[in-house]
């Protein structure tokens, strides 16, 4: 072979590299320009807007502020509102949300109107790209208006000094930059589409639940890396490292409701068709026991609208017998002694204080966690203005042997016209090593 003839050494870089690398560039474009280009890491840092400070614009931040559940997150249990240091657990480490208060060196004090938006609007503040436990995918949806006057609440209060800890990340998740490539993959800043023939109601409710009361960070199925795919957003699944089942939210899991009971429920925590318990107790307790009327009724007939969605329930991998093969004499007698008292021997309750057994789907639902942990550690209904004295339910975890719960679970899964599978030794088990909060 001659010397002209031979390829150079490396040729194959040449051929490959060439397209490879266009290709790289093309997707890398792409993915950049789908998560809104640039525009969120330019931090409006020397700004003059000013907000408006009246009392009106303070009552209304004040409102919003409850609604968007800003002190929920920004509150340690028992500690001084708004300060922050409250942990998020994930697979990666712990996260600690921030002072809100307007403490100018721990807290917002020195922040400009501006920055702030681009916080709640970008998930990008000057401390860096914003972890999505920050729900700023949903708080993007937010109308500037809105944002501002929550931001003169939050500047109306208290100002306290308080650092907020350090994260115990592991270093991967803990560099922020790293979030850069996270946003590539899972965030799309989006408005919410148009719907010109929706009435001013299903817009408000739509307001209401996809942007400021970000329902779907609990309600929605998890996708990897903690991301939140949107068609899945109400979906229901585990909580991330909670324990417990946010339900689905759409017409077809909400049917057994209508639209004045789903906003008795918010605002009051009961309703003849069950009542909030767990971390649900808690969003009614601190956010949406303060919705108006209207705004609950918004949100309950958007819910109600919602067309469903339906993914592979988490324990069907093996088929499980009917509970209501497992039901004899023995077993009511059971149910009738330690639970009959409250929800009735019938499994209907009494409206609305002890909310149904018997055709309720959380007490039927295929992952059967809710059920049994609530059985294992008791719940008081939220406290709210509608319902200032509410009932409670004792906790059964050291009153029975874990033959007897199970029977008694078994029975209410398989009683009354449910139809519910078994709940399994294993099952039992697995709820009883979860830590309680
Ligand atoms: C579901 C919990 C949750 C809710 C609800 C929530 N936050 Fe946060 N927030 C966090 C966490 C966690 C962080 C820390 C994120 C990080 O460090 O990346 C944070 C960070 C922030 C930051 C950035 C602070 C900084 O120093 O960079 C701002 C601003 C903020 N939140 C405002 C709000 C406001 C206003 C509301 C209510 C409308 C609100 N948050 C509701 C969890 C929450
Ligand atoms: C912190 C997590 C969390 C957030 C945030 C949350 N939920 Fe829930 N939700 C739950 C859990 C857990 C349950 C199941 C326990 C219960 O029924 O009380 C639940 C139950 C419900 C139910 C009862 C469904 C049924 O079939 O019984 C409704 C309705 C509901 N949530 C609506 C909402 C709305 C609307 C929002 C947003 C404003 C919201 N949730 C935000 C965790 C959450
Ligand atoms: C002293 C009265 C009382 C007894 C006894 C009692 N419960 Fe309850 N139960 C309640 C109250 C009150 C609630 C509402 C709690 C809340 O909303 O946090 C409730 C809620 C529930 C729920 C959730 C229903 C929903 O959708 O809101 C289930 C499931 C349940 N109980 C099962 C049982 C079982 C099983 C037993 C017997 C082992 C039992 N309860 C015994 C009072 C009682």
């Amino acid at each position: 072979m001659s010397a002209a003839k031979r390829l150079p050494p490396g040729w194959w870089l040449l051929v490959l590299g060439f397209p490879l690398a266009t290709l790289i560039l093309v997707i890398g474009g792409f993915l950049v320009a789908a998560q809104g280009g640039f525009i969120a890491f330019q931090v409006p840092r020397d700004d003059t807007t000013t907000v408006p400070t009246d009392a009106a614009a303070l009552e209304r931040g004040r409102y919003l502020a409850r609604i968007g559940d800003c002190a929920g997150c920004h509150t340690v249990r028992g500690g001084q509102p708004l300060t922050g240091g409250r942990g998020f657990a994930s697979d990666w480490g712990v996260l600690y949300s921030t002072n809100l208060t307007p403490d100018p060196a721990t807290g917002i004090g020195a922040w400009s109107p501006a920055e702030f938006r681009h916080a709640l609007q970008h998930g990008v503040s000057r401390t860096g790209l914003l972890y999505p436990a920050f729900p700023f995918q949903h708080f993007q949806y937010l109308q500037q208006a809105d944002v501002d006057a929550i931001f003169t609440w939050l500047r109306s209060q208290p100002a306290v000094v308080a650092p907020t800890p350090a994260n115990t990340l592991e270093w991967f998740a803990g560099w922020r930059p790293v979030m850069f490539g996270w946003r590539m993959l899972f965030h799309r800043p989006l408005p919410l589409p148009p719907a010109p023939d929706r009435s001013q109601a299903w817009l408000r409710g739509r307001y209401l639940v996809e942007g400021l009361g970000h329902c779907a960070m609990c309600h929605g199925h998890r996708g990897a890396y903690g991301s939140q795919p949107l068609p899945l957003r109400f979906a229901g699944g585990r909580i991330p490292r909670q324990g417990w089942v946010a339900p689905a939210l759409d017409g077809a899991s909400l049917s057994h409701w209508n639209v004045a009971d789903l906003a008795d429920y918010l605002r009051i925590g009961m309703a003849p068709q069950g009542s909030a318990f767990g971390p649900m107790a808690e969003v009614v307790h601190s956010s949406t026991q303060y919705l108006t009327q209207a705004d609950a009724e918004a949100m309950a007939q958007y819910l109600l609208e919602l067309p469903p969605v339906r993914i592979a329930p988490a324990y069907r991998d093996y088929p499980l017998p009917h509970a209501r093969s497992q039901i004899d004499v023995r077993t009511a007698a059971l149910y009738e002694k330690h639970c009959g008292d409250c929800h009735g021997d019938d499994g209907r309750g009494q409206a609305p204080f002890y909310p149904p057994l018997a055709g309720n789907p959380q007490v039927t639902a295929s992952d059967p966690v809710n059920l049994i942990r609530l059985t294992l550690v008791g719940a008081a209904a939220p406290t709210t203005a509608g319902n200032p004295a509410p009932h409670s339910m004792p906790p059964f975890v050291n009153r029975l042997a874990d033959a007897e719960l199970l029977a008694i679970l078994n029975y209410v899964r398989g009683s009354w016209g449910n139809d519910a599978t078994v709940i399994s030794r294993r099952q039992l088990e697995e709820v009883r090593a979860m830590p309680v909060e």
